[in-house]
C-alpha cells in the first residue's frame, strides 16, 4: 500500500543499493535493467512508477518498467520533456509539482511528483532512470544521492546489448 507519509531513510536506501548491487552481479544488461526497475518499484513505496530509458540517435526508448501501467512515452527526443531535459543537461532532475513544470509531459493522472536521473558512460549520458511518484515532493536529495549510486552501478553494465542497426 503506497502511503502519503512515506520517504525513503538513509539506511534504508544503503541496504537497498547493497542488495541492488548483489542482484547486478551476474546478470547483462537488460537483466539488469529489468531487476532495477522491479527492486526499485517493489521495495519503495513512493516510487510508483520507475523506468530505464537508454539513449539511442538522438532520442531516448524505453528499455524496462515497472509500475502500474505502461507510458506513452516510450520515445523521447533529447530536450523534450523532463526526462529529455534532463539527458541534455546531463544532471539529475527533481519536479516537486509537475504541475507547474512546463517540461513536463504527462503520462498518468495520478502523478504528482518526478525524478530523472542521468545514467553514463563513458563520459557521456547513455541512459537515465525515470521515477514518477504519487504525492507532491515524493523526493529528496536522499533519494537523488541513492538513485545517482544505483544508475553508476547500471553504467558498470554498459553498453547494452542490441542487435546490429539496419543502414
Ligand atoms: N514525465 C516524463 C515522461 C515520461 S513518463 O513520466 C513515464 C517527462 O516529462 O519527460
Amino acid at each position: 500500500m503506497k502511503t502519503v507519509e512515506y520517504h525513503l531513510g538513509r539506511e534504508e536506501a544503503k541496504e537497498l543499493l547493497g542488495r541492488i548491487d548483489q542482484a547486478l552481479s551476474s546478470l547483462d544488461t537488460k537483466a539488469t535493467l529489468d531487476e532495477v526497475v522491479k527492486l526499485l518499484n517493489g521495495n519503495v513505496p513512493s516510487y510508483t512508477w520507475v523506468g530505464v530509458y537508454t539513449m539511442n540517435d538522438g532520442a531516448l526508448h524505453l528499455a524496462a518498467w515497472s509500475g502500474p501501467a505502461p507510458t506513452v512515452h516510450d520515445t523521447i527526443p533529447l530536450g523534450k520533456g523532463v526526462c529529455g531535459y534532463a539527458a541534455k543537461a546531463g544532471r539529475t532532475e527533481i519536479v516537486s509539482d509537475v504541475s507547474k513544470d512546463p517540461r513536463y509531459l504527462e503520462c498518468f493522472l495520478s502523478t504528482k511528483s518526478e525524478i530523472v536521473v542521468p545514467i553514463f558512460a563513458g563520459g557521456k549520458v547513455v541512459g537515465e532512470l525515470d521515477i514518477d511518484g504519487d504525492v507532491l515532493g515524493a523526493f529528496s536529495t536522499t533519494d537523488k544521492e541513492f538513485l545517482e549510486a544505483v544508475a553508476r552501478k547500471i553504467s558498470a553494465h554498459w553498453p547494452i546489448q542490441s542487435p546490429p542497426q539496419l543502414r
